[in-house]
């Protein structure tokens, strides 16, 4: 992949897996990118600066300011310069200052005057990445816009097995330049996504709802955004905050209401991707007080069936409308999302199924199969929701 024009700043902190940004280093030198490397006192530990300065052809910046001249490297200048922040390895400090707005070093400094896209990639113990603090600063940063290239299994420096490895370069490489290569291709298009779940009123306090936290739809409409798409997100009731871009958020609570919502919207689209987790059935009546339980042993719901939001924009879609489903399943995968890409008139389905480890609901990883009208599959590993955002956009949209 060409990089060929593009700034990188690669961020590197103090930890074992700092031999590996070498490597990655030398990969955006090759696909043309100018990278200028910021290091952590502590990362100067694992890699000299003069390896790193070497491979980039930059001299490394670590301090506020040059030694011997004086001379104060502005990260103001360097986050405006910046097309793309890498931080890799990201120890679990620097994770946490990060997230929490710590700025004591020329890395943290050069991250909060960034305003291109920034990648992590942590590297760290076993137990410091299951640490509740790292997964609350790692929250945090996804909910801020970083992209977290997860690590890998493995055997770890410490000699214990787990997760906490760096990802391999290559995949690093892979995921920025895939980022950066898609610069504004959806420009003056317009798109639908739903996202999250629907909730079915029973009573005033009580509802029928399921397990959808609205991290895919919201790392789909982030991803169409960035691909200069606008982007009309229609979406049940989650606590993500609205990803940044061209993106109209439009809140619902009901199927009927998401599927309102969907018609109005959805004749002035280029598509839509239909990845929320509508709620097949409601309560027939919604009571008007809270039922209440002393008065009864035993209630039977009614549930009448809601509309299928996907299915009418099926019905509605003209030619150059492209459609998109989801299809979330437990058992005979395949042959059931296959049945739903053609009952509902789908052009595409992204098949995710329970039984895969990490996929799904409420985790920030996904597994897909994408499936094309056409014939098409294409199985994709375990991934960041937003890689398979990026990566379904990218086939669906862009490549296409
Ligand atoms: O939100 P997260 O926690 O990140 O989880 C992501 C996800 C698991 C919700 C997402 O990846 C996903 O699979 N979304 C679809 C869930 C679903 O309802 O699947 P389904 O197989 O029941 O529905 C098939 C398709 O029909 C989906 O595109 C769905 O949006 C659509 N549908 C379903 C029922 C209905 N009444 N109206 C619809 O439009």
């Amino acid at each position: 992949m060409e990089l060929k024009g593009k700034h990188i700043v690669l961020g590197i902190s103090g930890g074992i897996a700092a031999y590996k940004s070498v490597h990655l280093l030398r990969l955006f030198v090759k696909a043309g990118a100018e990278v200028q490397v910021v290091i952590t006192p502590n990362g100067k530990e694992f890699i000299t600066p003069v390896t790193l300065s070497s491979l980039s052809r930059r001299p490394v910046i670590s301090e506020f300011f040059t030694a011997n001249t004086g001379e104060w490297h502005s990260h103001v200048d360097l986050g405006l310069w910046a097309d793309a922040f890498v931080v890799a390895p990201a120890t679990a400090s620097t994770i946490g200052k990060m997230a929490n707005g710590i700025a004591d070093n020329m890395l943290l400094t050069s991250y909060f005057s960034t305003r291109g896209k920034v990648f992590a990639a942590p590297a760290m113990d076993l137990d410091m990445w299951l640490h509740r603090a790292t997964q609350r600063n790692l929250a945090t940063l996804r909910a801020d816009g970083v992209e977290i290239i997860e690590p890998e299994a493995g055997e770890l420096a410490s000699g214990l097995v787990g997760k906490g490895r760096m990802e391999e370069p290559e995949r690093i490489f892979e995921v920025v330049a895939a980022a950066l290569a898609s610069p504004r291709q959806l420009k003056g298009r317009r798109y639908l996504v739903t996202a999250g779940p629907t909730y079915e009123n029973i009573d005033p306090v009580r509802f029928i709802g399921n397990y959808s936290s609205g991290k895919m739809g919201y790392a789909l409409a982030r991803a169409l955004g960035e691909a200069g798409a606008e982007v009309v997100l229609v979406s049940g009731p989650v606590s993500l905050p609205t990803p940044e871009g061209d993106i109209r958020r439009i809140d619902v609570t009901s199927a009927r209401e998401m599927l309102a919502a969907c018609e109005m919207h959805f004749p002035e689209c280029d598509g839509a991707i239909c990845c929320a987790a509508v709620a097949d059935y409601a309560p027939a009546v919604c009571a008007e007080k809270k039922v209440k339980r002393e008065k009864l042993d035993r209630i039977t719901l009614e549930l009448v069936k809601n509309p299928d939001i996907s299915a009418t924009l099926g019905a509605m879609k003209k030619p150059g409308q492209t459609l998109v489903g989801f299809a979330l399943e437990t058992d005979s995968e395949m042959e059931n999302a296959l049945g739903k890409m053609k009952r509902k008139n789908l052009d595409w389905i992204a098949l995710n199924s329970l039984r895969d480890k990490g996929a799904g609901f409420r985790t920030d990883t996904n597994k897909i199969t994408l499936l094309s009208a056409g014939g098409g599959t294409t199985e994709y590993p375990l991934m960041s929701k937003e890689e398979v955002a990026r990566l379904m956009i990218e086939e669906i949209f862009i490549s296409k």
